[in-house]
């Protein structure tokens, strides 16, 4: 910092409140952070001290691969030129990295007067502050990260590039690697112990809009997503969506002073996993008032002035489009389709006579790419498709003075940050739970040795086995291998399913136990070692195996009668040493855990509307009293996956209990974009939600000690960090019966 320039002109000196941020600045600086090292997840005895008395890990759909950080690239000249205006080495070397590797970065925002911005932050009464270069001028970008675990608000503040002249050792590293950078995170503290989602953040005069998940909704199966205004300076903050609706994807208008958000109407969830059909809803910024819908089925509004908003929706021909509304005076919206059917179009940003769009075309191999509509000529301009081919960008925005334009996408390893920066097998997240630490593993259905010294989890395929620091990964199995549960009583016994996942009653799946041999005898990352037991007979879907505190009996799901019932089998001869039915009817119980007091077992049962896809959580005594439903997640909603407390006085689970929490098409593939991870007493009372994020979460399982709170890097082959799928019903042939409805309209 001893070379700071000692300056005093127009923008920028040292002011105070700087001070008391150098700290986070310098950690920023030096990528320091948590400790990220193998051996850092190991299990600690003093658990309490290690802030937590339990470890929670569970289990995100992709998440681990996404390495999203967030981009810019100037606006060519519009109209076009006939010839692309770019060659590739241009755009290459257009190309500006803005977020610095670390976690998930996106859905960027481009301030409209950085030096208010910084000065508000600064709690100074000016923009001073001698950090930036006085001779040229500040950017920033406000975005999402999810550095804590869940998205949360940042600032970065840098000397702008745009004046640059392409000069050596400029470009994509420079704004990164400039001494002048300054992060600020935004909204600490909102949310349960500070956790919440956030999402969507725009800049208005001294206020930051966005959405939050930091309020429960306080009935089942609503979203909790509401937009909040707060007040930069001084963090009051504003509820601007109504109580019991749920707002998404707000874009503030030119003039600040009306805010377009996607709503969703007062039937709560239903469980859409691709388009949710909201409308499109206008109100005050200021305070919410005057809220009118506009536009009866949209989302991701934006607008090119206050009376014109562009925005998206899934047409009855199939393809998402662009649409134009002008909004008048009267109730009267004319609505515009802007984008021809052939290709997908979705999450608008408007510029200056033209609109930036994320794309899917069939044209582009399955992958998201930024393109331009030039408005008053109509022709597209693809961007993103000639410099990084393979790689989905999302979620566009635009500068204010229109010549930039901004998108996320997974860095590749070339522009990566510090090593500390992932991808993680076990990534540690805030937790809003005092009591209890939080991991996201890069697998699935992991469980512990009840020694607590192992992880056994499943790669889909595959099943491997890794020490509880994190070190000694191996895979034990490969092929399609689904649940994990250690043996209580011989060791290094585990049990699985073997064979598809998601089949049918009669699909060839059976249950087996794997005995590793013994540690010593082990290499890391050495071959497959254990021998293998089949304990299931008859192949007819038996699956999800929990075994009995005193290693006698092993629960399980088979669909061996045409319907998927609970069962319990001797734990070591199978099926032949002792087979009793456990539930019996013409629906799914599936998902059994048996509790470590071995009163209960918990499972998953649709029962209560056989086959329509709803979950609700129930007990059963072993023996077979005492059934009991515990969680329901609202009508039609899902709770799965439930795993008891080391003291069998809770379960954790899976649910749609909180919605959604952001537009699907702004995320990659998520099979089940409502999961989240929630705690309840085996009552069913006292509810609590521990993850916040749009990403599908589930198969979680409870340490029997606490884990201390600190990230574990994966080693990953090159390439695979940025292996994630971009929604899979946009890979899906559109219906050839073109049938444009009144509600798509033409181009
Ligand atoms: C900001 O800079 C101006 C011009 O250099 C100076 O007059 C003013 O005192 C500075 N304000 C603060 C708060 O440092
Ligand atoms: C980080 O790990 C290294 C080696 O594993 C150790 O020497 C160092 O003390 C650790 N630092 C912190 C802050 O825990
Ligand atoms: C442009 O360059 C990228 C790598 O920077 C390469 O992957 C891509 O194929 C190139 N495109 C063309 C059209 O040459
Ligand atoms: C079934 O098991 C429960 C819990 O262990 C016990 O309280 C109950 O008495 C048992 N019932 C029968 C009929 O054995």
């Amino acid at each position: 910092m001893s070379s700071m320039p000692p300056s005093s002109s127009t923008c920028c000196r040292l002011s105070r409140p700087l001070l008391l941020l150098l700290p986070f600045l310098l950690s920023f600086l030096h990528g320091s952070s948590s400790n990220s090292s193998a051996g850092a997840g190991v299990i600690v005895q003093d658990a309490a001290a290690e802030g937590g008395k339990a470890s929670i890990i569970f289990a995100t759909v992709g998440r681990s691969r996404y390495a999203f950080d967030i981009f810019t690239l100037p606006v060519p000249p519009l109209p076009p030129a006939a010839s692309f205006p770019y060659s590739n080495h241009t755009l290459d070397r257009a190309e500006l990295l803005l977020t610095d590797g670390r976690s998930v970065n996106y859905n960027g925002f481009f301030p409209r007067d950085p030096c208010s911005l910084i000065s508000l932050i600064l709690s100074s009464s000016s923009c001073n502050h001698s950090l930036l270069d006085p001779k040229r001028p500040s950017e920033a970008l406000v975005y999402i990260s999810e550095r804590e675990g869940s998205p949360s608000i940042y600032v970065d503040v840098y000397p702008s590039r745009s004046s640059d002249r392409g000069g050596a050792g400029r470009g994509r590293r420079a704004i990164l690697q400039d001494p002048a950078r300054l992060q600020v995170p935004l909204l600490r503290g909102l949310g349960d112990a500070g956790v919440s989602l956030k999402d969507k953040p725009s800049v208005s005069g001294e206020h930051l809009i966005y959405v939050s998940t930091h309020e429960a909704s306080s009935v089942p199966r609503k979203s909790w997503t509401a937009v909040y205004s707060t007040h930069i300076h001084t963090g009051e903050t504003r509820r601007l969506t109504p109580p019991g609706v749920a707002d998404f994807s707000p874009a503030v208008s030119p003039s600040g002073q009306w805010t377009a958000v996607a709503s969703s109407s007062d039937r709560g969830y239903t469980g859409e996993t691709r388009e949710l059909r909201t409308h499109v809803a206008v109100f005050r910024t200021r305070d919410g008032s005057e809220r009118t819908v506009v536009i009866d089925h949209g989302g991701w509004p934006s607008w090119a002035d206050d009376s014109t908003l562009f925005f998206h929706r899934e047409c009855e021909d199939g393809w998402w489009s662009i649409f134009k509304a002008t909004i008048g005076e009267g109730s009267d919206v004319p609505v515009e389709r802007v984008t021809p059917p052939g290709f997908h179009a979705f999450t608008p940003a408007v510029g200056n006579g033209f609109v930036a769009m994320a794309t899917r075309r069939p044209s582009s191999s399955k992958f998201r790419h930024i393109e331009l509509l030039d408005l008053h000529s109509g022709v597209f301009v693809e961007l993103t498709a000639q410099l990084s081919p393979n790689f989905h960008h999302y979620n566009p925005f635009i500068s204010p003075d229109f010549t930039r334009i901004g998108y996320h996408r997974c860095r590749s390893s070339r522009n990566s940050g510090s090593s500390g920066s992932g991808p993680f097998l076990l990534e540690n997240i805030k937790s809003p739970d005092a009591d209890i630490s939080l991991f996201r593993i890069d697998g699935s259905f992991p469980s512990f040795s009840h020694d607590g010294r192992q992880i056994a989890y499943t790669g889909l395929p595959g099943l491997h086995v890794m020490n509880s620091d994190g070190s000694g990964e191996r895979l034990v199995l490969s092929g399609n291998a689904f649940a994990t549960a250690w043996d209580w009583k011989r060791k290094g016994v585990i049990y699985t399913s073997y064979g598809p996942h998601f089949a049918a009653e009669s699909t060839e799946v059976d249950v087996i136990s794997i005995t590793l041999k013994e540690e010593e005898e082990e290499e890391e990352g050495g071959p497959v070692s254990a021998s293998i037991k089949k304990l299931t007979v008859g192949a007819k879907n038996n699956a999800f195996p929990s075994p009995s505190p005193d290693g006698k009996w092993v629960v399980f799901r088979s669909g061996r009668s045409g319907h998927k019932n609970l069962y319990t089998m001797d734990a070591v001869e199978g099926e032949s040493g002792g087979l009793h039915r456990l539930t019996d009817g013409p629906w799914t119980d599936t998902m059994c855990s048996w509790s470590p007091d071995g009163e209960w077992i918990a499972f998953a049962s649709d029962r209560d509307d056989p086959g329509s896809g709803s979950f609700s959580i129930y007990l059963v005594h072993p023996n077979g009293t005492g059934l009991r439903k515990v969680v329901q997640s609202g009508h039609g909603g899902r709770a799965n996956h439930p795993y008891f407390s080391p003291d069998s006085k809770r379960i954790v689970f899976t649910s749609d209990y909180a919605g959604v929490s952001a537009e699907i098409i702004s995320t990659p593939h998520q099979f089940q974009p409502y999961g989240e991870i929630f705690t309840a007493n085996i009552d069913g009372s006292d509810i609590r939600r521990l993850t916040h994020n749009p990403y599908e979460d589930g198969t979680p399982t409870w340490a029997p000690a606490a884990m201390k709170p600190a990230d574990v890097l994966e080693r990953l082959p090159a390439g695979a960090h940025c292996k994630f799928d971009d929604c899979h019903w946009l890979n899906q042939q559109v219906r050839s019966e073109h049938r444009v409805g009144q509600a798509c309209g033409h181009s």
